[in-house]
Parts: C-alpha cells; sequence; structure tokens
C-alpha cells in the first residue's frame, strides 16, 4: 500500500468530498432518530499542509491544496452553499494551531463529519495502515461515540453493518491503487445490500478514464434489487487537459430525501472555484431513479 493522503489533502477531490458529505449529514439529520457514520478509508483524520509538497525522497513539488480548499479560503465572496466546509476548516486550523487567519492544516473525512455529529449520531472509522489509524485515534478517538479501528474498511462493513440504529451512512473513499478497486467496491456493495439494504452508501470515485466509470455506475445500477443511486460529478478539466484525474465523482445509494436539490445548488459555485480550465462543469443525475 503505496498511497498517502497527505500529499493530496484538501485538493479539489477532498473540497467536492467533504462538501457534499456535510451536506448528505445534514439530509440525514432531518430525523431526530441517531444513526451511525460509518467511514471506511478514514485515513488520519488531519494533515499538516506546509509539510504536503515534500514527497519522502525529499523532492519537492506543487502541492494540490491550493487548487482546491486554498481557493474557498482566499475567494472574495463565498457562496452560502460552501459555507460549512469553509467553517470545518477553519474550526480544525484554530484547534491545531491556535490561529485561522491563515490556512496550515486541512481536515481528514472523520473530523469533518465529526463536528456536524450530534449527540445521538456515532461514527466509527476504519483505516488499515497502522500508523494512519494510530494517527486517528490520536486526532479524534477519545471523542464521545467515535470508534476508530485499525482494520480493512470492506470488512468493516461487514462488522458493523446493519447497526442496532437501524440508520447509516456509510462513506467509502478508498485510494484506488489497486486495478481491482472498482470490481471490489461493486462486490461489497452486493453484500452490503443483503446485509442492510436501507443504508444510505457515498462511494467517491476517481475520473480518469470515462469509460470505467461508466461501467461501474452500470454495473451497481444494475445489480438485483438497485436501490434509488444519486450521482454527483464534478470536472475540473477537459478532456483535452494534460491533468491525469480531471473530475471525480460521489454515487450515493439511498439518498436522504431531495438531497439531490441540496447537490445541484453546491456543486455549480464548487465547479466554477476549483475548475482548472474552460472544461470545469459538474453534473448531478439518477441512475437509478427514486421510486
Ligand atoms: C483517499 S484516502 C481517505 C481519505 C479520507 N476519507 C478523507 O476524506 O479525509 C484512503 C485511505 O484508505 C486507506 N486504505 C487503503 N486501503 C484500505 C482498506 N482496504 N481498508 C481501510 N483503509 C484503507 C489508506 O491508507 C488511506 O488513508
Amino acid at each position: 500500500m503505496n498511497y498517502r493522503h497527505h500529499y493530496h489533502a484538501g485538493n479539489y477531490a477532498d473540497v467536492f468530498k467533504h462538501a457534499l458529505l456535510l451536506s448528505l449529514i445534514g439530509g440525514m439529520q432531518r430525523k431526530e432518530k441517531g444513526f451511525l457514520y460509518l467511514d471506511t478509508h478514514a485515513g488520519r483524520g488531519g494533515y499538516d499542509l506546509t509539510t504536503s509538497g515534500v514527497l519522502p525522497d525529499g523532492r519537492e513539488r506543487a502541492p494540490e491544496w491550493p487548487a482546491g480548499i486554498g481557493r474557498l479560503w482566499e475567494a472574495a465572496q463565498l457562496p452560502a452553499e460552501l459555507a460549512p466546509l469553509l467553517q470545518a476548516s477553519k474550526a480544525f486550523n484554530l484547534r491545531k494551531t491556535g490561529d485561522d487567519a491563515e490556512i496550515r492544516v486541512y481536515p481528514g473525512s472523520p473530523w469533518v463529519a465529526r463536528c456536524a455529529l450530534r449527540p445521538q449520531d456515532r461514527a466509527v472509522l476504519c483505516e488499515l495502515r497502522e500508523d494512519d489509524a494510530e494517527a486517528l485515534d490520536f486526532e479524534i478517538g477519545g471523542q464521545p461515540g467515535v470508534k476508530v479501528c485499525a482494520m480493512d474498511g470492506y470488512t468493516g462493513l461487514k462488522a458493523f453493518l446493519p447497526p442496532p440504529e437501524k440508520r447509516a451512512l456509510v462513506l467509502i473513499d478508498p485510494p484506488f491503487e489497486s486495478a481491482t478497486e472498482f470490481a471490489d467496491i461493486v462486490d461489497a456493495m452486493a453484500a452490503a445490500q443483503r446485509r442492510f439494504p436501507s443504508g444510505t452508501y457515498a462511494i467517491w470515485y476517481p475520473i480518469t478514464e470515462r469509460a470505467r466509470c461508466d461501467n461501474f455506475i452500470a454495473a451497481l445500477a444494475s445489480a438485483q434489487a438497485a436501490p434509488p443511486m444519486l450521482c454527483a460529478e464534478l470536472q475540473i478539466a477537459s478532456e483535452a487537459s494534460q491533468v491525469r484525474m480531471k473530475g471525480c465523482g460521489l454515487l450515493v445509494l439511498n439518498p436522504p430525501w431531495r438531497i439531490d436539490e441540496e447537490f445541484r445548488a453546491i456543486l455549480p459555485p464548487l465547479a466554477a472555484l476549483l475548475k482548472q480550465d474552460a472544461g470545469g462543469a459538474a453534473r448531478v443525475s439518477w441512475p437509478v431513479p427514486e421510486r
């Protein structure tokens, strides 16, 4: 496992994912009853942006966060839909550095989610790398209602679902290092659907090859008894661009009611802010419509 999120923390994909995650949590919280937030690939919980451009061998490269969360910090007038993520990012800087005037750190999904959870909600956070799980435990582990597990996230789906609350929001955010990751998710979703069909599952994916994404979406949509499935995508560069990952998406199985309307409000200003060329765009669709 070579992937280290540290080098990508706060990039456009994190901003997209975390802005939609906060919207999904808000959607889950329209009901008073508590729910489980299960983060299958949780990461370290927080990242030092001042070193994210330095590779392990000491070489330097351009950090990714200035074209992501950096643009939200710098926006003269940030659209209201993006304010919750900026607030979470500022709160994390204040907590870690005692200052929120300048951006130096960026929170991971567990911390972003934890900020929004209520006392009746719970978080289970799985991370396979021992060192990252330890860092995550240090960052957030001692908090009430939070459990950090150094384990495989796909095993976590079997271990923690269905939850006693009978309500869950699951974030699946793998590194896509493995050639079988898309297929692994399709298999994991088939098993998770059997164990806990009413759960809300949010799956992040990179857009490097359009056909591979379309096949992935089609495989999930054509599964037996596929639940309603919402797809949000952000493209930051045109097909002709040299950028390898031209965009990313979030598939949401069993999305909270009318969350598509919120996604449609969040994504256009996000695309306008994060685009790297004229090909920047966003779209929301229903590969499996609500019945
Ligand atoms: C994209 S990063 C997660 C970022 C995090 N969700 C966030 O938004 O801040 C993927 C993480 O998954 C971890 N990982 C890789 N394979 C895993 C597995 N099978 N189970 C759990 N974690 C895994 C990696 O070590 C890495 O920290």
